[in-house]
């Protein structure tokens, strides 16, 4: 049996939401937690400097408990791209400096290195040899000139994931950054930065972190972020709203404020953040590891019904590179348009990408969603 989470969210109107790997859904008590920040807003006065300055301290607290980091090295963001973007603008490199990327990643880990190649630094694309970048690949490609290395742990578009810790062995080995978009993984499976081999991740809120769209965050070793040469220096980072109340005194730069100097400008979102907030502790209170051992079963039962005889498997059917998104295909290609259209019209809510089908069941998901599917995909 697996867990019912489900209660705790929608309501769906019957239909079937398996694409979280686009957007998750809101649980009932972030939902609150955002129609309380509209409150605040209808009548500013509930927007108390006590409410909106308690805004990011607690989304870190949750973030740290996430990835097993003090709540003061988390950065708030607003997508996976804003903090690839800190490190691509922030790293200090020289003409020369290689930057090596996988060929077909998602383009927000592909895109802020792009713009590099104007200073000289050269960006290189591994072309895997099976699904998504593997050790022999990275070895075979890194260079004395190497510096840095952006892969994302589980790839949008086959549902593979790479193996994080050989590739960041291999990079702390050669002294190499190893970089990591965790979007598609953090919520669905348990991580740590301290036993983990990465020097930053990145990371959106709105898929398996169940927050809402413009939500992000982003985590980078201490000595990484303290190395970054990158000029951003918001008002609220260095002063707080109260200090306008004080006699006008000199604006002056503050040093020493750690991953706050580099939050997302508007850093108490509260219509954003204070819902997100409550979608971690969630996620936190019911375990990752449950939340991971639900998602995987119906991943397995999904993969189980689905009749071979019409349909290819594309993504790993078991093992480690087995992620919560799966992908199918219909033994005649040119047949999945049309199937993807007939089960939106059923109320059931795969994604369409590269011309075949994905599925990305969640904790709101129940067998019984899947099933439905099964029964829409082999009758069709
Ligand atoms: C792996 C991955 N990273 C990032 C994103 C989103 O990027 P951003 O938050 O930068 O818009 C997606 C999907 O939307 C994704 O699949």
């Amino acid at each position: 049996m697996t867990s019912n989470f489900s209660q705790d969210f929608g309501p769906f109107d019957h239909k079937i939401w398996l694409n979280t790997a686009h957007q998750g859904a809101l649980p009932r008590v972030a939902v609150e937690q955002a129609h309380e920040a509209i409150a605040w807003k209808i009548a500013p006065y509930n927007l108390t400097t006590d409410r909106f300055s308690a805004v990011p301290p607690r989304l870190k607290q949750a973030l740290g408990r996430l990835i097993d980091a003090p709540a003061d090295d988390i950065i708030l963001g607003n997508s996976a791209s804003y903090g690839l973007h800190l490190l691509a603008n922030g790293i200090r490199w020289q003409a020369g400096d290689e930057v090596l990327l996988m060929k077909g990643d998602f383009p927000s880990a592909i895109l802020p290195w792009l713009g590099l190649q104007k200073r000289g630094v050269i960006v290189r694309f591994i072309e895997p040899r099976n699904s998504v970048m593997e050790v022999d690949d990275l070895l075979a490609h890194l260079t004395p000139a190497t510096k840095l290395v952006c892969v994302t742990w589980v790839h949008s578009f086959s549902g593979f994931a790479v193996d994080a810790q050989a590739l960041g062995a291999v990079c702390r080995a050669h002294n190499v950054l190893f970089v990591m978009n965790t979007s598609q993984a953090l919520g669905a499976r348990p991580f740590s930065v301290t036993t983990m081999p990465v020097d930053a991740i990145s990371n959106v809120g709105f898929k398996w972190l169940c927050g809402p769209y413009g939500t992000g965050f982003c985590w980078m070793r201490p000595e990484l972020r303290e190395s970054l040469d990158y000029n951003q220096s918001y008002w609220l980072a260095m002063q707080t709203a109260d200090d306008l109340a004080k006699e006008q005194s000199e604006v002056v730069l503050r040093e020493g404020l750690g991953a706050r100097a580099y939050d997302v400008f508007g850093t108490a979102n509260f219509f954003n953040f204070k819902p997100w907030t409550a979608s971690l502790e969630y996620l936190l209170e019911q375990g990752i590891e449950r939340i991971q051992a639900h998602d995987q079963q119906l991943v397995s039962r999904f993969i189980a019904g689905l009749d071979l005889d019409q349909y290819d498997l594309l993504s790993p059917r078991e093992g480690p590179e087995r992620s919560t998104l799966i992908f199918i295909s219909r033994k005649r290609k040119e047949q999945n348009a049309e199937l993807y259209r007939s089960l939106i019209a059923q109320g059931i809510y795969p994604a369409f990408r590269n011309g075949r089908l994905r599925f990305a069941p969640h904790l709101y998901n129940t067998e019984a969603n899947i099933d439905a599917a099964l029964v829409a995909l082999n009758q069709a």
